[in-house]
């Protein structure tokens, strides 16, 4: 595993962003695994700048969703089709055809089966980008005493609502499950980059970065088996957990 230490978020951005445009411009047919929630939005804009400069051309590109909220349609605002769509999917040149984001409405299972046969169609992804939950989540794989390999239906922790009920009108609307990938179709990725930034991240990032310990209650740990995992963190995260590089 690789750590990345940058000045600050907005540069931790840039450096992924870099990385997610050259991957697409030496493969331009590549797939891409995608991630929601708050850390990622200024990646995505930084993509959006890229696509219309002519910096980088996604026509080709396939991309599969870490997760998605069970209970909501993809129509609605919180849903991370949703999400994807306004943050990304509608401002650049991407066939919305070759997107995929599994589907939180009628038959879980079945959807969470179809997120499982995603992952590995046309191949695994080049890149999968992640962030990471207070608790060390990655997707919506919680902290617990067993982790799943493949795509399942996750009951969300109390620490996760509260984190995303600033999203939601109130807490309450915070949907409890949702399908997401399993620890098996994140480490199968090609080259996965966990990006992270703010003081409630210390924790997790803390246990990911320093020491050797892989432990389910920190799923992020399991990244430590990945040959190619890269954790992209700013100055000011780096030295909150004492991590030097
Ligand atoms: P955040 O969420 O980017 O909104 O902090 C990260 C996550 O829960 O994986």
């Amino acid at each position: 595993m690789k750590v990345i230490v940058t000045e600050n978020y907005d540069a931790s951005c840039a450096v992924v962003a870099e990385m997610i445009r050259d991957l697409v411009k030496s493969k331009p047919a590549c797939k891409l695994g995608l991630a929601t929630g708050g850390t990622p939005v200024p990646i995505y804009k930084k993509l959006i700048e890229m696509n219309k400069a002519g910096e980088v051309d996604f026509s080709q590109v396939h991309t599969v969703n870490l997760d998605e909220y069970c209970g909501i349609p993809g129509t609605h605002d919180q849903s991370y089709r949703y999400f994807m769509d306004t943050n990304l999917f509608d401002h650049i040149n991407i066939d919305k055809a070759n997107t995929f984001v599994a589907n939180g409405m009628g038959d879980f299972e079945a959807n969470a089966a179809e997120l499982e046969a995603k992952v590995r169609e046309g191949g695994v992804a080049d890149l999968q980008l992640l962030g990471i939950g207070n608790n060390g989540h990655i997707a919506f794989n919680e902290a617990s005493d067993h982790l799943i390999s493949v795509a399942h239906i996750e009951t969300l922790t109390e620490s996760t609502i509260n984190a995303n009920a600033r999203f939601f009108e109130k807490k309450e609307d915070v949907p409890t499950k949702a399908i997401t990938m399993g620890m098996g179709d994140i480490l199968a990725a090609k080259c996965v980059v966990l990006v992270a930034t703010g003081t409630a991240k210390v924790p997790a990032i803390k246990g990911l970065i320093m020491d050797n310990v892989i432990t389910t209650q920190n799923p992020s740990t399991m990244l430590k088996m990945h040959e190619n995992a890269i954790v992209v963190i700013d100055k000011e995260l780096a030295d909150a957990v004492g991590y030097k590089a």
